[in-house]
């Protein structure tokens, strides 16, 4: 039997599965390991089954012992894993896409909802008890037949944009390529993120995190929305350059700012937590037990498969 570790406690149910096909290693406590600590218990491992809270650097992954042939993600991004480095060192990396595509879509919709709708401010108020309704009170911007730019395209934007429509938005898109009729559907592809970014009423980061997506939305870029525009983030953090985001929320250039994700988590910008325009949650984009369920069982069955065959389909490397 193979021995893999389990990086965080995972749902009971999962941890069941696993026990029935692999020797595990858990953590009951569901304490973040250290770096060592990781080195250290995987040492008479096969595989890990890793979560982004595993910061899996290219120090560390060099570290792992050689019996290690598998880092498993529970998770669809894999910005904490080096892979460079894993398959240097003969390491498969694989992740979980799909099965979080919906909840992660419904996210998205909550943090542009709330940021749109001045939600923040909303329950400030009622904790306050002082409010009365008024024609003018807490006016936030409608997201019906406005203009929805989506940053990536890929399976968790275009559930986005197929939630959108279901709110009469116009959908434009821009993607390392240009998707087929098929799924592309009614969306307007622009050439470049400026020609996006001009007609982004409303604006969702749904891209990888990669190098070339780091601070994609900086001073520069933040120039090309238009004036008063609604911004989204539940993909990654290092999509936003902060201090650039906060000063364009300070002079209203952007209106608001629903995010779900941040730079160096659970760390935020503290002005995010000042501002009345950020309405902000902790990564919940997959947090329903429905989603977190099949993505630990894939990530399962991804060691499993691999183990089986010598490949996986969710293979990043
Ligand atoms: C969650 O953020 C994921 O990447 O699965």
């Amino acid at each position: 039997m193979k021995k893999i570790l389990i990086t965080r406690k995972l749902i009971k149910s999962s941890e069941e599965y696993a026990s029935k096909i692999f020797s595990v290693k858990l953590n009951t406590q569901d304490k973040l390991l250290t770096k060592n600590e990781l080195i250290d218990k995987s040492k008479d491992c096969d595989g890990i089954l890793s979560s982004i809270t595993d910061k899996l650097d290219a120090n560390i992954i060099l570290k792992l012992s050689d019996q290690v042939k598998i880092i498993s993600n529970f998770a669809v991004g894999f910005g904490n894993i080096d892979v460079e480095a894993a398959t240097k060192r003969n390491i498969i990396v694989t992740n979980t896409p799909d099965v979080l595509t919906d909840a992660t879509a419904e996210i998205a919709i909550l943090v542009l909802l709330g940021a749109a709708r001045r939600a923040k401010e909303g329950i400030e108020w009622v904790k306050k008890k002082d409010w009365t309704w008024s024609a003018n009170f807490l006016i936030g911007k409608q997201l019906t037949g406005s203009r929805l730019g989506i940053l990536g395209m890929g399976r968790i934007g275009r559930a986005v944009a197929k939630i959108a429509k279901t709110f009469g938005m116009k959908i434009h898109y821009y993607n390392r390529n240009r998707l087929n009729k098929d799924l592309e559907k009614d969306a307007i592809y622009h050439k470049s993120l400026e020609s996006l970014l001009s007609v982004s009423d409303f604006f969702s980061i749904n891209c990888p995190a990669t190098k070339e997506t780091k601070n994609i939305i900086n001073e520069k870029t933040i120039e090309y929305f238009p004036d008063g525009a609604v911004i989204s983030n539940s993909a990654r953090g290092d999509m936003i350059e902060d201090e650039a985001m906060v000063k364009a929320l300070k002079r209203g250039k952007i209106f608001s700012l629903g995010l779900d994700v941040y730079n160096g988590e659970p760390n935020i910008h503290p002005e995010y937590l000042n501002l009345p325009n950020v309405f902000v949650l902790p990564h919940l984009g997959s947090a329903t037990k429905k989603t977190r369920v099949a993505m630990a069982d894939l990530a399962i069955s991804n060691i499993d498969e691999f183990f089986k065959t010598g490949k996986c389909i969710n293979a990043i490397n």
